[in-house]
């Protein structure tokens, strides 16, 4: 039997692209540039399966002027912010995505932008680096402590679950909210708030692990930041979608919010400008899953939808 064609739209981790190119007819973007419309409309011409990132926008337009070929998007990402689910559906196109295998690699990454933004992180680095550290003293990059501290969760969700297990190792207090409440066994001590305003006012950290649905959309926005305790320490590691960023720019100019750590922004790549002269902002570029063993579990994880699917299986990550 001939193999399936897939396309591949980045560049994945060498041990995914092995197995892929063992298994399929595979065509890869050595490129490595994010897939254009154009792209898009004419692989699903070309190929049965595409297995793309979240920089590739696969809209209801884009979906509307797909060929009927292409039978499977399987997403290397677990959020799916980028595909209009209903468009795929509707044209008869299976969705899968890649959770679990990223959680702890997020997780970890938003501890280091909690600890970084909490302990002056860009401003000491920055310091050192330039040779003006001239001088010591206790009052010197006095930031947050972390361990002991009351940490509010906005969705517990796999990442969220992780982070708080994380967190436990700091001996936080832990506070989330979430659309339903986790069995005890679930949600590693943590206390279940039913509404996102009450989680806020006691969020001393407050770090954001939902997905970006038009009800998250500026999730954070001023009226939300003026609940959180004066001189909270903000982390989203998730999407940027979810915060307003002039509201937490205000929050930040006016000491309501001490710092921020973000790995994800409005508009990526490039960020905000406006954040870039703010030294408590410490910001990365959107690598939550970006490490070696992670990067691998996403490819295989994606390949093994792809396999399920061909075989006649239900993939087990299908949307
Ligand atoms: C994800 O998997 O959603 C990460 O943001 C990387 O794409």
């Amino acid at each position: 039997m001939s193999k399936k064609r897939l396309w591949i739209t980045r560049r994945l981790s060498d041990a995914t692209l092995e197995r892929a190119a063992r298994d399929y007819d595979v065509v890869i973007n050595h490129e490595d540039l994010p897939g254009t419309a154009e792209q898009l409309i004419a692989a699903s011409a070309e190929f049965d399966a595409i297995i793309p990132c979240h920089s590739e926008h696969f809209s209801a337009d884009v979906v509307a002027q797909f060929s009927d070929r292409l039978k499977i998007v399987a997403n290397h990402s677990v959020g799916v912010d980028h595909c209009n689910l209903p468009a795929l559906k509707d044209r008869g196109i299976a969705v899968t995505n890649t959770p679990d295998v990223l959680s702890d690699a997020t997780a970890e990454l938003a501890m280091l932008l909690m600890l970084g933004a909490a302990r002056n992180a860009v401003a000491g680095d920055r310091i050192v680096r330039s040779g003006e550290w001239d001088s010591w003293s206790p009052a010197f990059m006095v930031g947050k402590q972390v361990t002991g501290s009351r940490l509010g969760i906005i969705g517990m969700g796999r990442v969220g679950r992780a982070f708080a297990a994380k967190a436990r190792g700091f001996d936080m207090d832990i506070h989330y909210y979430n659309r339903t409440e986790l069995p005890a066994d679930q949600a590693h001590g943590a206390i279940y708030h039913t509404d996102v305003e009450s989680l806020l006012g006691v969020a001393d950290f407050l770090s954001l692990h939902c997905p970006a649905t038009p009800e998250t959309t500026n999730l954070m926005d001023n009226d939300r930041f003026a609940l959180l305790p004066r001189g909270a320490v903000v982390v989203n590691s998730a999407r940027g979608a979810l915060v307003d960023e002039a509201a937490l720019l205000d929050a930040l100019k006016s000491g309501q919010v001490a710092a921020a750590g973000l790995d994800c922004f409005q508009v990526e790549p490039g960020g905000n400008p406006a954040f870039a002269a703010h030294d408590n902002i410490f910001m990365l570029p959107h690598i939550g899953s970006a490490t070696r063993k992670t990067r691998d579990a996403m490819g295989f994880r994606a390949l093994d939808n792809l396999d399920a699917f061909f075989a006649g299986q239900t993939p087990g990550d299908l949307l």
